[in-house]
């Protein structure tokens, strides 16, 4: 049968196609319709049934073996644009690797949340829209209090008032009045004040709550809590300062500073020559926010936390101006890792 055939696999196979010419040479002598595979399919007709059947199939055979050759060969030739006679270039330069990479915000984010998970701390959500009652009254803000305008916003509803929460601080309330204490999380999130666009401020940023609230807690553990994340985010040499400071949900209050990662405490203009920046603010949580939420302070105490994720990275990556993280400038974005 194979004579009457006069064609082979080999025949097929051994045809080297080196250049887009050879390929144009195979094509003309298998597939074309002047091809040997067409002229035989012709010959087919001269066989009896019984040689017609066997035939047939083997033809065929070849006939998908040649056209797969001839798709595989002209497919190379496009991808690579490459004359298969010339040899790969090893020297030519990669093909840029295009992989994204992590908001700068994300890689902190991400590393603080670590931190606090190995200390215990589960990570908590809460609504970016919300209530006066979660983001002001219930934090012990009463309704004319000057602590508000510090933290003005951007309301959605008047009367009543549905804004855009001005701190994670919310959470820490939505957390406490739908659960039963004992609680230690924290609370990564996006807030929003009504302040103009500057290198320095920015009407929304980044914030994350800590909240740890049990039997017997003091201010002792939020000291070593916040020392001990100091060291692990900024690195052992790092030194930290309490601040007495003012927040209406928390008695007594602290802003943490610690001591400056660009002169090592000499005085530079980061640190506006002090040596020292603030991280956070802190305090023990109020006893009259713990009675909103229905739990009670003689039984309970906490400390709460809210750390600027922006701050944080600024001074992780020595970068000057807020406005970097929202301008979404691809030649930023790209010098931050792509794993974390
Ligand atoms: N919510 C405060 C702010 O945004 C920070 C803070 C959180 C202070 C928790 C004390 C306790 O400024």
């Amino acid at each position: 049968m194979e004579q009457k055939i006069k064609l082979t696999e080999d025949q097929v196979n051994s045809f080297r196609i080196k250049t887009k010419e050879d390929l144009e040479q195979y094509r003309l002598q298998f597939i074309s319709k002047k091809g040997v595979i067409a002229t035989l399919f012709e010959e087919l007709k001269s066989l009896s049934a019984e040689e017609k059947k066997l035939a047939g199939k083997m033809l065929n055979d070849l006939k998908k073996l040649s056209e797969e050759k001839f798709f595989l060969a002209q497919e190379a030739f496009e991808s690579t644009k490459l004359s298969a006679s010339e040899d790969i270039d090893l020297t030519l330069p990669v093909t840029p690797n295009k992989t994204g990479s992590y908001h700068p915000l994300n890689l902190t984010r991400y590393r603080i949340i670590e931190i606090f998970e190995r200390l215990g701390f589960n990570v908590e959500d809460g609504p970016e829209i919300e209530d006066d009652w979660h983001n002001f009254t219930a934090l012990n803000f009463p309704e004319s209090h000057p602590a508000r305008e510090m933290q003005d916003t951007f309301f959605i509803e008047k009367n009543p008032d549905i804004l855009l929460r001005t701190h994670t601080s919310n959470v820490q309330i939505r957390l406490m009045k739908d659960r039963k204490p004992p609680f230690r999380a924290i609370m990564p999130g996006r807030v929003y004040r009504n302040e103009a666009i500057s290198a320095r401020a920015h009407c929304f940023f980044h914030q994350v709550e800590g909240l740890y609230v049990d039997k017997n807690v003091g201010f002792s553990d939020l000291k070593q809590t916040l020392y001990h994340f100091t060291k692990e985010m900024f690195g052992k040499d790092t030194k930290i300062r309490l601040r007495p400071s003012y927040f209406p949900f928390t008695e007594p209050s602290a802003e943490i500073d610690i001591s400056c990662l660009i002169c090592h405490g000499q005085g530079c203009n980061v640190c506006k020559y002090s040596g020292w920046v603030e991280i956070a603010g802190s305090g023990m949580v109020h006893p009259e926010v713990l009675r909103h939420c229905n739990i009670d302070p003689e039984e309970y105490t906490g400390f709460a936390f809210g750390m600027g994720i922006e701050r944080i990275t600024m001074l992780r990556h020595r970068i000057n101006d807020l406005r970097l993280f929202s301008e979404n400038d691809i030649r930023f974005l790209k010098q931050f890792k792509a794993t974390y």
